[in-house]
């Protein structure tokens, strides 16, 4: 599948653009190492989770590639119903961030969901990741409502959504 997607990112320092592409079972080890620098022990993925939604058919993995280094990634995957998606997971290293990298992978999700006749988005984000809100709020998603305990005792998060 074609999920080439340049984001033009002059504001970045590097001045270099993220190339969007298909993640594989060879990126597995990448893609633990990113989410353990992203996210805390409790919320982490494991090397199983990733090589489950790497060999699921109704979901699509993209790395965010900048001169051979992964920068990023998302997961998204189709529910039953196939008319609406999840986005699993989003993670942009710390010194790739702000550079338009996270836009341009749920971008790229998007795309691919469309494809397959998503035509809602959801997603799961901790209502203490005020960096995540205003990512996602800016990209047009919308509080829905508050899940209670979602990340275990006393940790809520908001349940988000946006039409494709
Ligand atoms: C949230 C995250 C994916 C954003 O990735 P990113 O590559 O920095 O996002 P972008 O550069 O595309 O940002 C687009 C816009 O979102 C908003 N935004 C992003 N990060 C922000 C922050 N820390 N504070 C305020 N607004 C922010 C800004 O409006 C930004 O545009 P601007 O830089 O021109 O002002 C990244 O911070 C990350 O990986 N965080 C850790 C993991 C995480 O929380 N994932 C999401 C969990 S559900």
């Amino acid at each position: 599948m074609d999920t080439t997607y340049d984001k033009d990112n002059a504001q970045h320092p590097a001045m270099m653009k993220p190339r969007i592409r298909s993640a594989t079972l060879s990126d597995l080890t990448s893609l633990v190492e990113i989410d353990r620098m992203c996210f805390t022990e409790d919320l982490a993925f494991d090397e199983e989770e990733f090589r489950r939604h790497l060999s699921d058919s109704n979901a699509v993995s993209l790395v965010a590639d900048i001169s051979g280094t992964a920068a990023g990634f998302s997961i998204a995957t189709l529910e039953h119903s196939g008319r609406e998606a999840t986005l699993v997971t989003l993670d942009v290293l710390p010194p790739y961030r702000r550079s338009g990298v996270g836009s341009a992978l749920v971008e790229a999700a998007r795309h691919w969901l469309l494809g397959r006749g998503a035509g809602r988005l959801f997603l799961q984000v901790d209502t203490s990741n005020e960096a995540a809100l205003a990512f996602y709020l800016g990209l047009g998603f919308r509080k829905v409502r508050i899940l209670s305990g979602y990340y275990g005792r006393g940790k809520d998060a908001y349940l988000m959504r946006k039409n494709l």
